[in-house]
């Protein structure tokens, strides 16, 4: 049984090597992490797909091992919701290569468990192909594949982008930070194309230089285009900034600065080639190894700017978390004026809601250091009135740290003892990340060693 599934391995493998000689660029999701679910979140393949250049006519592999996880492709809305209902296909030998064949959006997620909501899931553009323009390039294969395989790097065809997506160009409530959130994750070069989607009359694009952008202070402007749609194609290299000469619409957030390369970029062949999977060999019966354990880091929350309530974003402490990992053992410092402020650790439905009349704990005496000693979410704000409303809430996600990994039997990597260590993860740490079965490993975080010993399955 297991022999049979190595076997599969294989010979997906050798597909995957097969199809990667005709392939245009070959994307490993996630590259080294694989297709897991990430430490920190979706974020971690949001910020990988930011990264990468896809062309109808590439290939995505998704690491995963055959039984221990899938991918599926679905709608925007089942992605959104991760509802794994009806995908619209699903591939479960590990590793999946996916060719892509249509341009346009791809979304993907996994289907087990809770992991797409804990964040194994991708969305991903993908641009139409134009003249491949020849180029050497290293093609991470396995050993079937021993000399590096000449493959053909695509350019990149001009993109439109809509401005904000779905809520067009305007002042949004809720945020100062849509537009430079929607540009955080794009690629824009020239011969691109911006448009910016509002109603006749109540808005205009205006370009205008960096100071101005910076100070919103929009007496004079580079171009002010009124008639909506407005499109521009971007034609220079550089950075460019756009608001609106309406009144205060800049000071609220219509604000978009881009910076523009000067032409399509041959996407980056990677530097090393990774070393192939030892597929066709047994996995390790019985084994016992450690990862390079981390050191414990020291967090000052939101940096320079410390805890506070900023008075131009309600999202600093959300952007400043975003692409860091905490683990157990790791210092959380919040620095503030004595007097001013406070530190409270509160439920999440508190920190949801912004209810602060009950806290699991208070600090008042700036430097506040927490040591955080226990996996799962933990949830900051202040106790002050409408500080929370404001934005000043922090919500992290710790791992547990000191890894170990734990080679069993085969027996002990079939997927139904993968979802009771699933499931005894989630009950008892909310966190499924930390079981993570590959190839008959089982990575295990060592507080497990506190539950009865595996041989009980
Ligand atoms: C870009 O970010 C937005 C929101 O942050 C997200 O909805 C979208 O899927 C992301 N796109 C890509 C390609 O990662
Ligand atoms: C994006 O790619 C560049 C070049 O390949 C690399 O230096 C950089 O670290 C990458 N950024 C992220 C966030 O992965
Ligand atoms: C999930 O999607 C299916 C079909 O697409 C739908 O019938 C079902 O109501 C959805 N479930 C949720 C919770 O949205
Ligand atoms: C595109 O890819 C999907 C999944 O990889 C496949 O089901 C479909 O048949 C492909 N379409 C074409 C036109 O090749
Ligand atoms: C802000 O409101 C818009 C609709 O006006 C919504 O699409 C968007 O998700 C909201 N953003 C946040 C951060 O709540
Ligand atoms: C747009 O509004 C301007 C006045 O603000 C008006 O002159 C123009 O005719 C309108 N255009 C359209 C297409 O409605
Ligand atoms: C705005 O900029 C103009 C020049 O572009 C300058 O003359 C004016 O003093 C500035 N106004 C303020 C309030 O800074
Ligand atoms: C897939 O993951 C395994 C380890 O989990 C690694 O050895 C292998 O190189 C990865 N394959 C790719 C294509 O990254
Ligand atoms: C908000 O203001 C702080 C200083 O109070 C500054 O460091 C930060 O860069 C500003 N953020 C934005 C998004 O303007
Ligand atoms: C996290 O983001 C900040 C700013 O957005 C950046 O300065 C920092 O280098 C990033 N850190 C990592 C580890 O990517
Ligand atoms: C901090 O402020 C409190 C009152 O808010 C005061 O009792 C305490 O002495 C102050 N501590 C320091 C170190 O200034
Ligand atoms: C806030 O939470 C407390 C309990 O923690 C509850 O008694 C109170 O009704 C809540 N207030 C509001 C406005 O929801």
């Amino acid at each position: 049984m297991a022999r049979g599934m190595n076997m599969l391995v294989l010979m997906v493998l050798l597909g995957a090597a097969i199809q990667s000689c005709s392939a245009q660029t070959t994307h490993v999701v996630g590259d080294s992490l694989g297709w897991v679910v990430p430490p920190g979140g979706a974020i971690a393949y949001s910020t990988w797909a930011a990264n990468e250049t896809f062309v109808v006519g590439d290939t995505l592999v998704f690491n995963f091992t055959t039984g221990m996880d899938d991918v599926a492709k679905v709608t925007k809305a089942a992605y959104d919701s991760c509802n794994s209902t009806s995908p619209i296909s699903r591939w479960t030998n590990g590793p999946a290569t996916i060719t892509l064949n249509q341009s346009g959006e791809h979304f993907f997620i996994s289907t087990f468990d809770r992991r797409c909501s804990l964040g194994e899931k991708l969305a991903i553009n993908v641009s139409a192909a134009s003249g491949p323009a020849p180029a050497p390039t290293t093609t991470p294969t396995p050993p079937a594949a021993s000399a590096p395989v000449p493959t053909t790097t695509p350019t990149r065809s001009p993109v439109t982008y809509t401005v904000g997506d779905g809520v067009g160009w305007n002042v949004l409530v809720n945020t100062t930070q849509a537009y430079e959130l929607w540009a955080a994750n794009k690629t824009f070069m020239v011969g691109d194309i911006l448009v910016f989607n509002f109603v006749n009359g109540t808005q205009n694009v205006a370009e205008v230089t960096k100071s101005a952008f910076d100070s919103c202070n929009i007496t004079s402007t580079i171009s002010v285009y009124a008639v909506p749609p407005v499109r521009i194609t971007l034609t220079t290299p550089g950075e460019h900034f756009y608001t609106s000469t309406y009144p205060n619409r800049c000071s609220l957030g219509q604000k978009l600065a881009i910076t523009v390369s000067a032409a399509p970029t041959p996407t980056p062949a990677p530097s090393t080639t990774p070393t192939p999977p030892a597929a066709s060999a047994p996995a390790p019966a019985t084994a016992s190894a450690t990862t390079p354990t981390r050191s414990p880091v020291t967090y000052t929350v939101g940096e320079g700017v410390g805890w506070n309530v900023l008075v131009n974003t309600t999202q600093a402490y959300a952007l400043w978390a975003a692409n860091k990992t905490f683990m157990v053992g790791d210092t959380l410092v919040f620095n503030f004026v004595n007097g001013t402020q406070n530190v409270a650790e509160v439920t999440k439905s508190a920190y949801d809601s912004c209810n602060t009349t009950s806290t699991i704990s208070v600090y008042t005496v700036p430097p506040v250091r927490i040591i955080l000693a226990t996996p799962g979410e933990h949830f900051y704000t202040s106790t002050y009135p409408d500080r929370c409303s404001l934005g000043q809430k922090l919500a992290i996600n710790s791992f547990s740290t000191f890894y170990h990994h734990h080679a069993f039997s085969n027996r002990l990597c079939h997927p139904s003892v993968h979802r009771q260590l699933g499931r005894l993860f989630e009950r008892h740490w909310l966190v499924l990340g930390d079981v993570v079965c590959r190839r008959c490993v089982v990575v295990l975080d060592y507080s497990s060693l506190l539950f009865p010993p595996f041989t009980a399955w």
